[in-house]
C-alpha cells in the first residue's frame, strides 16, 4: 500500500504536480450546467451553439470588470431565453450538470453524448476502482481530490447590481466536481423579486484558476422570511476553526490582478501550495449554508463541523488516487492492461 502520509518533501511536490495535471485535463475544466446559465448558447448573437465551452474557461489574473461574471468575453451580455431559471427550492435540493463542455450535457444534441463523468465519459476504472486500483484504502474516497464547488445568490434581478457585497454562498458540495450529475440542498432561502435571482458558481480544484458564471435563478418552495446578512470574505483556517469566517461568506476571489478577497502562502498541513476551496480549509461547512441569515433561522446556525482529521486525510488520499489514476492512465496508453 503507498504510504503518502509520510512521503517527503520531493515527493510531495511530485505528487502535488500529478494532482494539478490530473486537474487541469479531465476533471477541473468544468462547469455548471442548467437552463438558466449566462451564454448558455455561446456569444454569437442568433446562434444556439451546442458545443459551448465559453463557460468552462477559467479566469487568471484578470481586472475586476473583466473576470466578474466571466465578462471577459462577454458571457454576462448573454442571459438565458425569457423565463428559462435554475429553479432551487428552499430546503430542498437541486441537480445540475457538470460538464466540460454543453455537448456533454442534456442540453444539447438531444443528451446523446452525455455519460457518467463531465467529459462525455464513463471511466469504467474510476465508477469501480475496487477492480481497477486494488488498493483497500482507495476505494472508499475516491472523490477526494476535487476540492469542493458552491453556489451563490443575489437577491436582485439585475445582473449589474450584483457585487461582492450581496452575493452570498448558500450551498456548497464537498468532493466535486467529480462526477457529471451534483445536486446541492438550499437553506430556507427567501423568495426572490419579481425577475428572480442572480446566482453565480464557482468550483476549486487545487489549479491557480478561478472559476465564475452567472444563472438567472428562483426561489421556490418552502421559502423562508429572513433576509440573506451581508458576506465577509472567507479566510485560510485549516486546523482551527475558530480563525474561520462564521457566517455568510463571499465566493473566494483569487489569483485576479485586482478584487481578490483571499491571499493564502506557503504549504497547507499534508505540505501542499494552499489551495483555497470550498472546504472547511477555509470554513465552508458542506451542504446548506444555514448560518447566512440576518435574524436567527428556524433551525439555527449549523454547527461547524470537527476538524481534526478530516480535511487532511481526504487530501492525502485524493493524492494516492490522483497517482493511481494517472499511472492506469499512462499504462492503458501504452497498450497494458
Ligand atoms: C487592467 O487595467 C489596467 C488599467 O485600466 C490596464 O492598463 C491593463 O491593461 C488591464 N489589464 C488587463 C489584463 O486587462
Ligand atoms: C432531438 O429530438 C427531436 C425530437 O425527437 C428531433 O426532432 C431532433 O432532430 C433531435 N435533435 C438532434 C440534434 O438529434
Ligand atoms: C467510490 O468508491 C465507492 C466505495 O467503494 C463505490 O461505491 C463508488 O462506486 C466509487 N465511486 C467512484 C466514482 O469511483
Ligand atoms: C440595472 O442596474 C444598473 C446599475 O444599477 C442600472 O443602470 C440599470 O438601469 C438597471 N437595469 C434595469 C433593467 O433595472
Ligand atoms: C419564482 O418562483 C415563485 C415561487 O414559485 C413564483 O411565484 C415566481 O413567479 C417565480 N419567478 C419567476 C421570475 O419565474
Ligand atoms: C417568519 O417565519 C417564522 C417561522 O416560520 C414565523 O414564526 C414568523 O412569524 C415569520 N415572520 C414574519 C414577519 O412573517
Ligand atoms: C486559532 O485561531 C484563533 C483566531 O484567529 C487564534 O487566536 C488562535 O491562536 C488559533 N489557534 C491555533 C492553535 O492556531
Ligand atoms: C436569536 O435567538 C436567541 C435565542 O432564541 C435570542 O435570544 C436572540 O435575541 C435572537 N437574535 C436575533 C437577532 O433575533
Amino acid at each position: 500500500m503507498l504510504k503518502i502520509k509520510h512521503a517527503n518533501q520531493f515527493w510531495s511536490s511530485i505528487i502535488a504536480f500529478i494532482v494539478i495535471f490530473l486537474c487541469d485535463t479531465t476533471l477541473c475544466h468544468i462547469a455548471a450546467w442548467t437552463k438558466g446559465t449566462y451564454c448558455l448558447n455561446g456569444t454569437t448573437p442568433g446562434v444556439d451553439d451546442e458545443n459551448t465551452h465559453l463557460i468552462v474557461d477559467p479566469l487568471y489574473q484578470l481586472n475586476f470588470s473583466d473576470w466578474w461574471m466571466h465578462h471577459v468575453d462577454n458571457c454576462d451580455q448573454f442571459p438565458p431565453d425569457p423565463g428559462d431559471f435554475l429553479e432551487i427550492p428552499a430546503l430542498g435540493a437541486f441537480t445540475v450538470e457538470h460538464a466540460a463542455n454543453r455537448a456533454f450535457t442534456t442540453l444539447s444534441y438531444n443528451g446523446t453524448n452525455i455519460a457518467t463523468y463531465p467529459d462525455g465519459q464513463d471511466h469504467p476504472g474510476l465508477e469501480n476502482s475496487q477492480e481497477c486500483i486494488q488498493q483497500p484504502n482507495i476505494h472508499t474516497q475516491n472523490e477526494s481530490m476535487a476540492a469542493g464547488s458552491a453556489f451563490a445568490i443575489s437577491y436582485t434581478s439585475n445582473l449589474s447590481e450584483v457585487n461582492p457585497t450581496n452575493l452570498v454562498v448558500f450551498s456548497v458540495l464537498y468532493n466535486t466536481p467529480w462526477r457529471r450529475l451534483a445536486t446541492y440542498t438550499a437553506p430556507r432561502l427567501p423568495p426572490c423579486p419579481d425577475g428572480g435571482c442572480i446566482c453565480a458558481v464557482p468550483n476549486g480544484c487545487g489549479t491557480p484558476n478561478m472559476y465564475m458564471h452567472p444563472l438567472k435563478c428562483n426561489v421556490t418552495g418552502q421559502t423562508g422570511n429572513l433576509s440573506l446578512a451581508q458576506p465577509e470574505p472567507p479566510v485560510w483556517c485549516e486546523g482551527n476553526v475558530s480563525a474561520c469566517t462564521s457566517g455568510p461568506k463571499q465566493m473566494i476571489y483569487w489569483n485576479q490582478l485586482e478584487g481578490n478577497n483571499i491571499a493564502v502562502s506557503g504549504q497547507d498541513l499534508s505540505g501542499a501550495p494552499k489551495s483555497p476551496g470550498y472546504n472547511m480549509n477555509c470554513g465552508f461547512a458542506d451542504g446548506p449554508q444555514n448560518d447566512i441569515f440576518i435574524q436567527n433561522d428556524t433551525g439555527g446556525p449549523t454547527p461547524p463541523p470537527d476538524l481534526s482529521a478530516a480535511p487532511k486525510s481526504r487530501h492525502h488520499d485524493g493524492r494516492v488516487i490522483a497517482l493511481v489514476y494517472v499511472l492506469a492512465t499512462v499504462l492503458l496508453s501504452l497498450g497494458v492492461t
